[in-house]
């Protein structure tokens, strides 16, 4: 049986081969943002997300092609969302991904246009017929992935993390941060692939669930990471979030704390993977396991 960093493996690997051919098509040969892009998505981050757009395509028989277009969509968004956290404006990080950022590699004119390539070719890939034969599905999941990637999905969650250095947050305003950064990338890479497989609506709540669970354990062992990670082995800048008076569950309450609240929630996914029929061959729970005691 392959184990879970080898499904991690196959997911990226699969999302960069279609990544390289998405970007065979372009008018302006050998741009610097084709070359950033590449820089950036390649070869770099553990592919969570299309983790999970492949392992609950194969729960439901979604077909391959569908699996990798909407992959590729949520990686794109993941990946432009991490270029911009990095600019100076916002988290001011040198290291991403085991490398120099984007903006030091290249410069901040090229990460912010990057970026912004990134998000919009997402949509276009979504729009793809390669996506879904059924428009009325590619709608949904443009809506879909617009909504979490959006002001109440991602960039809301963006805005609470910085105003957070100002204004520190409250427990309910950091859960709600926690969903909205991080969680709703996640939601959208759980259930897209069941609304292109035309799920019931009892799968999606339940994967809606999962996904948010895993989007706030997810993003607390970020913040244990960035407190007392190995930066050689996370590739990112470390002990951050303190230095930029950040509010997560580790700078308000310590990471004793965080870390038996990150215990919980793992219970809890757990819990609810055994109670549903979500789980294929266990590869949801290794995925949980591995969220809660990742070093990377
Ligand atoms: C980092 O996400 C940003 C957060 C949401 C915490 P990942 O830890 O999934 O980053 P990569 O894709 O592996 O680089
Ligand atoms: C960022 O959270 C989440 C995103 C939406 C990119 P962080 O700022 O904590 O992510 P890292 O630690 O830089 O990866
Ligand atoms: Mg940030
Ligand atoms: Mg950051
Ligand atoms: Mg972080």
């Amino acid at each position: 049986m392959q184990t879970l960093t080898n499904k991690l493996q196959l997911a990226r690997k699969k999302t960069d081969e279609a990544f390289l051919n998405a970007f065979a098509d372009l008018v302006l040969k050998n741009n610097e943002i084709e070359e950033a892009a590449t820089y950036s998505f390649v070869g770099g981050g553990k592919a969570l997300r299309p983790f999970l757009v492949f392992t609950v395509s194969d729960l439901l028989g979604l077909n391959q092609q569908s699996a990798t277009q909407i992959a590729l969509a949520i990686e794109m968004v993941h990946t432009y969302s991490l270029i911009h956290d990095d600019l100076p404006a916002m988290d001011n990080d040198t290291l991403r991904r085991g490398k120099a950022t984007c903006h030091i590699q290249f410069s901040e004119a090229t990460a912010i246009l990057t970026g912004d390539a990134l998000l919009t070719k997402a949509f276009e890939i979504l729009a793809d017929e390669k996506t879904h034969p059924d428009a009325t599905i590619r709608c949904q999941l443009i809506s879909l992935l617009a909504k979490n990637a959006g002001i109440n999905g991602m960039i809301g969650g963006q805005l609470l993390d910085l105003s957070s250095e100002k204004n520190p947050l409250c427990e309910d305003e950091i859960y709600l941060m926690q969903k909205l950064k991080t969680g709703a990338l996640l939601r959208f890479s759980c259930i897209a692939p069941a609304i292109a497989a035309q799920s019931s609506k009892i799968v999606i709540q339940q994967l809606e669930k999962y996904a948010e669970l895993i989007g706030i354990l997810f993003q607390i062992t970020d913040d244990i990471l960035d407190a007392v990670g190995d930066e050689m082995i996370v590739g990112k800048t470390l002990q951050k979030d303190k230095k930029s008076n950040k509010s997560n569950f580790v700078t308000i309450y310590g990471k004793e704390k965080a870390q038996l609240l990150a215990n919980k929630i793992h219970t809890n996914a757990i819990s609810l993977l055994n109670e549903s029929s979500l789980d294929n061959d266990g590869v949801l729970k290794n995925l949980t396991d591995f969220i809660l005691t990742r070093e990377y």
